[in-house]
This record gives structure tokens, sequence and C-alpha cells, in this order.
């Protein structure tokens, strides 16, 4: 019984040692990943400016957009109308866009489906929004385009 408490206290000595290691271990990884991956994205850059701004607005997309509109664009019945083909997206970019960055609640209509929700009104920056704009209008189906950061702080209230 003594020895099995003891085992006990030495396994969790010995899994606490091994936390704080790889804890270490994996703050270092981190730094030198984000090195390594700087290089890569300064190419990114400077071979198409456009390409840049979507791959930017994917990540704004599928870290804010996504959890309601869907990772295919295609939203979700009643609750959240779709990006994917959105005639009310196509219609008038700058109303899409002052929806997103000032809140959008009451009736709209898109492609021939009634929404009547609330959208809270994102908390990025013109920038961030500009790409995820023209990554969703160059995705699922849109027409393709692109926004700028000023496009977006023209409509911010
Ligand atoms: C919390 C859920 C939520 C998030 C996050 C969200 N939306 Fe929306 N969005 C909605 C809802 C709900 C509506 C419809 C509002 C209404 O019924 O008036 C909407 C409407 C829209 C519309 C106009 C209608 C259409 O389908 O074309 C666009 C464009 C849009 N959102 C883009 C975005 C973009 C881009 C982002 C990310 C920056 C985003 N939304 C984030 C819930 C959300």
């Amino acid at each position: 019984m003594k020895n099995l408490f003891f085992g006990v206290i030495a396994t969790l000595v010995t899994v606490t040692f091994l936390f704080s290691c790889s804890g270490g271990g994996n703050d270092k990884s981190e730094s030198s990943n984000t090195t390594a991956d700087a290089p890569k994205s300064m190419v990114d850059d400077a071979s198409d400016g456009k390409d840049a701004k979507i791959a930017a607005g994917k990540a704004v997309f599928e870290k804010v957009c996504q959890a309601c509109h869907q990772a295919d664009g295609k939203g979700l019945p009643v609750s959240f109308p779709p990006l994917a083909k959105s005639d009310y997206l196509a219609a008038d970019l700058p109303r899409a866009i002052a929806g997103v960055v000032n809140g959008l609640s009451g009736e709209i209509t898109v492609n021939g489906t009634k929404f009547n929700q609330v959208m809270p009104a994102a908390t990025l920056s013109d920038d961030e929004v500009a790409a995820a704009f023209t990554f969703v209008l160059n995705s699922f189906g849109n027409k393709g385009g692109s926004v700028t950061a000023a496009e977006v702080k023209a409509v911010r209230k």
C-alpha cells in the first residue's frame, strides 16, 4: 500500500516534470516556426497582391464568418443566409460591407429566401474586412472582385 502511494506520487512528479519540459519545448518550436513561415508569406505577397489578400481573407473567414455562414458559404436554413452565389451581395457590395462592420438586422431576402436575424458588428480592422470580402467574392461561386480597406472605412459608422 505504501509502495503504491509512493508510486503514484512519483508518477505525478514525472508527469508534471514532463509537462513543464514539453511546454518549454513548444514555446521554442513555435517561435522558430514563425521565423520559418515569414519568408514564405513574403514570397506570396511579392508574387501577387490579390492572391495574398484572398489568402488573408480566407483566414479571417475561417476564424470569424464561417461559424455562422459555414465552411461552404451556404449558410444554414432560417438562421444564416448564404454567401455562396448571394444575389444580396452581388446587388450592392457597399451595403453588404456595411452590414458586416456596423451589424445587420431585420428582414432581408437572399436568393429568394427571407431571413430575419441579427449579425453582430464584426470587431475586425478595415484591412481584415476588406480581405474577408475579397475572399468571399472570389469563392463560393461568386463573381470575383476585390475590396479595399478604404471602401470598408467609407461605410463604417
Ligand atoms: C454570429 C453569426 C454571424 C457571423 C460571425 C457573421 N455573420 Fe454575416 N450574417 C449573419 C446573419 C444572421 C445575417 C442576416 C441578418 C439579417 O437577417 O438581417 C448575415 C448577413 C450577411 C450578409 C448579407 C446577406 C448575404 O447572405 O449575402 C453578408 C454579405 C455577410 N453576412 C457576410 C459576413 C462576413 C463576410 C462575415 C465575417 C467577417 C460574417 N458575415 C460574419 C450572421 C453572421
